[in-house]
């Protein structure tokens, strides 16, 4: 998504402990391998940050030896960049995430279906905050959610120079929740779903109100390999359609949550 222009290695001193945990099954390993073990002090801060990612560390060093070659070095680096360069940006220089063009999508496809005037809502997963910011015109008050500290700096910042004044933004994750529970009238997650899929899902009928709305949009690119989490959604009796995007065709999902009393 991103160049790799602006990244470093040492960037990697910027990921909070999740965003490590996140690392294992995703990043390229031989690449991520050579590259620790050019870089030592970089493989301790994330061991110390994120004692869980020890064992992978140690088996991927273990299966893949150092090179010697600065060049090949210089090309693993690359794609461990270029692999990372989302997290990284989050972390490094928001602003450049902000100003992507797929941020500009018509936010009618979520006011189309509910209205959001006067109402609390809760952006999980709020990134630099676009569709917490966008909500703010419309709601009482908007919580944005947001577990990278970088970022939440960057909503605030930008709230302020916009001069909003009913954006709360907090720490939490999306299978944990910091709010009480029925207390959302609509939750909004977009480009955020799906890293603890069935414990978001649950989560989000607890924190929702009864005749609330859960809307996921865009919750997955339009194409088979998202097939699980379309199933999973579907399980949980969301509606969906598609809609494009500056990069693509995606899906959003939404659905009234109805409790039994
Ligand atoms: C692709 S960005 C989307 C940001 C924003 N919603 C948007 O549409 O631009 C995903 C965001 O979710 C955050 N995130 C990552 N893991 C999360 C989790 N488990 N719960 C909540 N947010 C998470 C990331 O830090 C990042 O800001």
């Amino acid at each position: 998504m991103f160049t790799t222009e602006k990244l470093e290695l040492k960037d990697f001193y910027l990921l909070e402990e999740f965003q490590i945990a996140y690392l294992p099954g995703w990043i390229p390993e031989r690449e991520f391998a050579v590259a620790l073990w050019a870089n030592p002090s970089i493989e301790d801060f994330l061991k110390r940050k994120c004692p869980v990612i020890t064992d992978f560390i140690n088996r991927i060093k273990k299966e893949n030896e150092p090179i010697k070659d600065n060049n090949e070095l210089a090309i693993c680096i690359k794609k461990v960049l270029q692999t990372c360069s989302d997290i990284l940006i989050y972390n490094k220089c928001p602003e450049v995430y902000d100003k992507l063009e797929f941020h500009n999508w018509d936010f009618k496809e979520i006011t189309s279906i509910t209205s959001l005037d006067a109402k609390i809502i809760l952006d999980g997963g709020s990134g630099t905050g676009h569709v917490a910011l966008e909500a703010a015109k419309y709601a009482r008050y908007v919580f944005a959610m947001e577990p990278v500290t970088r970022l939440r700096q960057f909503i605030k910042e930008k709230a302020k120079k916009l001069k909003t004044d009913n954006v709360y933004v907090i720490d939490g994750f999306l299978h944990s929740i910091p709010l009480p529970d029925n207390f959302i009238d609509v939750l909004i997650t977009s480009h955020a779903l799906g890293w603890q899929l069935k414990d978001e899902l649950m989560e989000f009928e607890r924190v929702v109100k009864n005749e609330g709305y859960i809307i996921h949009c865009p919750a997955t690119v339009d194409n088979p390999s998202d097939q699980s989490t379309h199933n999973e959604l579907l399980k949980y009796s969301y509606s969906f359609d598609k809609y494009k995007e500056a990069d693509g065709w995606k899906r959003k999902y939404w659905k009234k949550v109805i409790k039994r009393r």
